[in-house]
């Protein structure tokens, strides 16, 4: 179903390089194509952050088996400043550490244009804005942002050389900029400004550094999973996932008086014409469009309000193992 790519890699080691390959990402990138580039940390996978459908084919190819949120990467704090509210401690943090390997979590804006794929449906968004000057030529090329988990397989670890980004990605990105290896080798700190600072995530920023600055409260949180480079996404309200108002009532044939519908595919559900609010994933039953309509489609049939929402069957292969996990946590009952 996904087109497999012949992945391209590009030198840009010497400064001469960097404008012309920026330049050729900036145009894969634009397309809605996959390119994994050097950060100061680790290497990033990136894609448009205001596609849906690019967002969708970044989770396929990292084979990623939820919809974990990604990193919004942007030129500069004023590019920052469109897609989240910035809080005094946020402020105070960018002012020291950016351009550099610190990410915060902050409310994202109404107007914000990343895709809702992106932030897996959340009202919080990570934003970061790299130093590595290749990633930054990149950014400032495409001038819009940019969403890079790091770029390895799910459950692999970060990688920081153009070959480890080969090894798990050769055919399913489309280029690898190779700028030699990355100069940290861990990936950035996260630290979310919602109420109060809070760690997320150790990395490449110090802690006694943060804390020169501002105070820290630490997410308890349960360990991560051990074949996982992901955060864990359960406790905490920081990470939760995106909860309708409505229930969901899943694998649903027929719609019954009142519900909305979530449909999947060209067959009709029985009684669909009565539905208070009707619609489709991908109606052509196509799982990259389906997961890039997800979370709007939801909220949309949220905002209808209807009590129930009816979600007809979603298979379980490639993207649909993603999108079934989103609907049952979205389903699950909550106290
Ligand atoms: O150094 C880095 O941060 C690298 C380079 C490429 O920039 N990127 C990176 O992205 O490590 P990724 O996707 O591998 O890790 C980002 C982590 C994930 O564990 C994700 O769950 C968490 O950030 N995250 C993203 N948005 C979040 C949000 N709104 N709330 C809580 N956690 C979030
Ligand atoms: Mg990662």
């Amino acid at each position: 179903m996904t087109a497999q790519p012949a992945t391209q890699v590009l030198e840009a080691k010497a400064g001469a390089a960097v404008g012309t390959v920026a330049q050729q990402a900036a145009r894969i990138v634009a397309a809605g194509g996959l390119v994994a580039f050097p950060t100061e940390t680790v290497y990033g996978l990136g894609a448009d952050a205001t596609s849906g459908a690019a967002v969708a084919r970044l989770y396929d190819a990292k084979g990623r088996p939820a919809f974990n949120p990604l990193i919004a990467h942007v030129a500069d704090i004023a590019a920052a400043r469109a897609l989240a509210r910035f809080d005094d401690a946020a402020e105070k943090l960018v002012a020291a550490f950016w351009p550099g390997p610190l990410t915060l979590v902050l409310p994202r804006l109404a107007h914000c244009p990343v895709a809702e794929l992106a932030t897996a449906g959340l009202d919080t968004i990570a934003v970061r804005v790299p130093s590595h000057s290749i990633a930054r030529a990149i950014l400032v090329a495409f001038g819009r942002p940019v969403v890079a988990p790091s770029a390895n397989r799910s459950g692999h670890v970060s990688p920081t050389t153009a070959q480890h980004v080969l090894a798990d990605l050769r055919g399913r990105i489309e280029l690898i900029v190779d700028g030699g290896g990355t100069p940290m080798g861990v990936e950035s700190t996260i630290i979310a400004c919602l109420e109060r600072p809070v760690l997320l995530r150790p990395g490449a920023l110090e802690r006694a550094d943060i804390e020169r600055l501002v105070r820290l409260a630490e997410e308890p949180r349960a360990a991560p999973r051990a074949d996982s480079d992901e955060l864990p996404m359960t406790p905490g309200a920081l990470a939760s996932h995106y909860a309708p108002r409505a229930r969901l009532r899943l694998d649903a044939r027929r719609v019954e008086p009142g519900e909305a519908l979530l449909a999947f595919g060209p067959l009709p559900a029985e009684g669909a014409a009565r539905a208070a609010a009707v619609l489709n994933l991908s109606p052509r039953g196509d799982l990259l469009e389906a997961a890039a309509n997800l979370f709007s489609h939801l909220r949309t049939l949220d905002a209808s309000g209807a009590r129930t929402i009816a979600v007809m069957p979603v298979p379980r292969t490639g993207l649909g193992e993603a999108i079934n996990d989103r609907l049952e946590r979205a389903a699950a009952p909550r106290g």
